[in-house]
């Protein structure tokens, strides 16, 4: 009997030991978190990223850069895993013999709090600011939770660093910056080793996050793009999934436990 694309997906799904879930702003979307690019409902929709996600901004106007940060990150606070987090997080607790990475553009922790112990933070985190001077992490003491925030946030002077009196920023890789070293190494070896690469909730235009969807595909990883809408991954997926991460991860994933 011919399998149906699904449980042919499933089965390969099942077969494989392999696999990487390669996720971006849409993964938290339905947290509550916006993404970046949706029209009308995205973060560079409203704001004005090179103001807000570069150096330059930062030292242009610390306190509209560190006022829209907090802003997130009491978002990120307030948030709570979806259930396309706990779907990985079960997925991978379910299947133990299997070599499962995480590997995430989000600079949130939602990964983390569904219960996934393994993630590669590709941009950092929302929550680790550190020295804008010296790069010495944040005294969590010093960072001031702040109630709920206007949308965008208000001007707010970030913190000094007790060590050498410079200013704290987020802990995130801001345009223009390089992505740390070692996690995208070991993301792009990850992509390389994957039988499966699962990528969901990316619009797949920024590089080199981006770039492992193609690194995926020439070492002969069998791509899987989840997205309510069309993306740049879609150009080397093998399968799509027209549906959101909340929705398409539970259905697709419970079905894919090893018996
Ligand atoms: N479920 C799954 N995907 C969704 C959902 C959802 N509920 N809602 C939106 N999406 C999809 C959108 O269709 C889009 O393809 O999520 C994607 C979000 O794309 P972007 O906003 O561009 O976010 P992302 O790809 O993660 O951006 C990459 O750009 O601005 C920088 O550093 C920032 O890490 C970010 C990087």
């Amino acid at each position: 009997m011919n399998e149906s694309p699904v449980t042919a997906l499933h089965n390969r799904v099942l077969a494989a030991d392999r696999i990487v879930f390669f996720t971006g702003a849409g993964m938290s979307a339905e947290s509550g978190i916006p993404t970046f690019r949706d029209a009308l409902t995205g973060l560079w929709e409203r704001f004005d990223a090179t103001a807000l996600a570069s150096p330059q901004g930062y030292r242009a106007d610390p306190a509209l850069v560190w006022g829209w940060y907090e802003w997130r990150r009491m978002k990120v606070m307030q948030a709570a895993p979806n259930a396309g987090h706990v779907a990985i997080a079960d997925f991978v607790r379910n299947n133990p013999t299997k070599f499962v990475e995480i590997i995430t553009q989000n600079v949130d922790d939602l990964h983390e709090r569904a219960g996934c112990t393994h993630v590669t933070h590709l941009h950092g985190s929302i929550l680790a600011p550190r020295c804008f001077a010296c790069e010495r992490p944040a005294n969590a003491a010093l960072i001031e939770t702040i109630p709920n925030e206007p949308e965008g946030g208000r001007r707010l002077f970030p913190p000094h660093c007790d060590h050498c009196n410079g200013t704290f920023r987020p802990g995130v890789v801001w345009f223009g910056e390089s992505l740390p070293q070692a996690e995208f190494k070991h993301a792009s070896a990850a992509a390389r080793e994957a039988e499966i690469f699962i990528v969901i909730g990316t619009s797949g235009v920024v590089e080199p996050a981006a770039s492992l969807v193609r690194i995926a595909k020439k070492a002969g990883a069998f791509i899987i793009s989840i997205d309510p809408n069309e993306t740049m991954a879609e150009l080397y997926a093998d399968a799509v999934v027209r549906d959101t991460a909340a929705v398409a991860l539970p259905t697709f994933l419970t079905a894919c436990i090893a018996p």
